[in-house]
């Protein structure tokens, strides 16, 4: 008998680790960049008017309703538009698209964790670019990236929720002989976007999603824009039914209400410049954010500890071990009163 049935580059691979899930409800949970507000008002009402009978049928297989609502938003075609069972989804219909054995994912660290483990599932190699100390992207990374036919980059990035310059995007998506995904998770809370210069560049594809600006984690809804060619191929790679009846008409009311998605914006882009205040004055560092967290320093510069610290008090962060990454923690831009709760914790420990 085999020890394993699996590929072997599945059992050499390791899974993705996501932020904790704790069980129990008492603790202030400000670790994976959830929106601390409800979700908006039409998305309750959709869901209480939603006759359950209708899910004997199979959903709008290509999701049409909504990404036309998206293609309006956006100011492009419909055909230009791919919804996701969350923008991981999207994520990892690109990288089944563009990477193989033989033509490698770029992507940089420290960033979003999931890409290394999408390629992997693929064969692809990587090529992991480090970003510079002050997380800036290099002046050579299209030297570094010459083999690359896929290029992911997030911006905002996370975990460090820095922004790149819109002239540096475009000097990279306009050299690069592949595909550039960039990945917009956090864009509604930036100052600008990549997402005009879709019109611009045939190479680009720009991904966003439900999950943290609309509060919708739990519903599972992202989407990306790109050239209708691009879109054509990858909706050959998506599931049959990627995304439910259910998703796709709560997804739409979510999305129909932008004055509550600015609303919820200004209250968390408040609430991050109170913690960036508060954080400083107790001789912490941070990295300048155009996203809903803040990767900050604490005075010593030990991250673990003052994760440990907050752990004990019931709060949870995220914590990034690594030499430089292990410097900080991230902190997700939760209500006041949760940011309140750990500028407590933070104020026993470095006051
Ligand atoms: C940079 C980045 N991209 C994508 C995602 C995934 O978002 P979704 O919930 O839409 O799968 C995350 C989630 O943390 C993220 O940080």
């Amino acid at each position: 008998m085999k020890t394993s049935y699996f590929r072997p580059s599945i059992d050499e691979m390791s899974a993705y680790t996501p932020g904790e899930q704790p069980k129990v409800s008492n603790l202030v949970k400000i670790n994976t960049n959830e929106n601390p507000y409800p979700p908006a008002p039409g998305v309750f009402e959709t869901i209480r008017k939603f006759n359950a009978d209708r899910l004997r049928l199979y959903p709008q297989p290509t999701s049409d309703a909504v990404r036309k609502i998206i293609a309006e938003l956006n100011n492009v075609e419909p055909s230009m538009v791919i919804a996701g069972n969350g923008s991981d989804d999207i994520l990892n219909i690109a990288i089944r698209s563009f990477c193989a054995p033989d033509l490698p994912l770029a992507c940089f660290t420290p960033s979003y964790s999931l890409y290394p483990v999408l390629a992997a599932m693929q064969q692809a190699p990587v090529l992991k670019i480090s970003l510079n100390s002050d997380f800036s992207i290099p002046d050579d990374v299209l030297k570094q990236t010459t083999n690359a036919n896929l290029l992911i980059i997030a911006r905002p990035n996370a975990p460090t929720g820095n922004s790149f310059p819109i002239a540096q995007m475009q000097k990279i998506i306009k050299g690069f002989d592949g595909i550039v995904l960039v990945d917009e998770a956090y864009a509604d809370f930036a100052d600008d976007n990549c997402m005009a210069l879709v019109k611009d560049f045939p190479n680009l594809i720009v991904s966003r999603t439900l999950s943290k600006s609309y509060a919708l984690a739990g519903l599972r809804f992202g989407y990306a824009v790109a050239s209708p060619s691009i879109i054509n191929g990858m909706m050959k790679i998506r599931d049959s039914y990627n995304v439910d009846m259910l998703t796709q008409e709560v997804a739409s009311a979510a999305l129909l209400d932008q004055e509550y998605l600015s609303k919820t914006k200004e209250t968390i882009l408040k609430t991050r410049a109170l913690l960036e205040r508060e954080l400083t004055s107790l001789g912490f560092k941070y990295i300048a954010s155009q996203a809903n967290f803040l990767f900050a320093m604490p005075p010593d510069r030990d991250g673990q500890r003052l994760f440990d610290a907050l752990r004990a008090d019931g709060i949870i962060v995220r914590y990034f071990p690594g030499e430089i990454t292990g410097q900080y923690v991230r902190i997700s831009v939760g209500s006041d009163v949760e940011i309140e709760r750990l500028l407590q914790t933070a104020k026993r420990i470095y006051n």
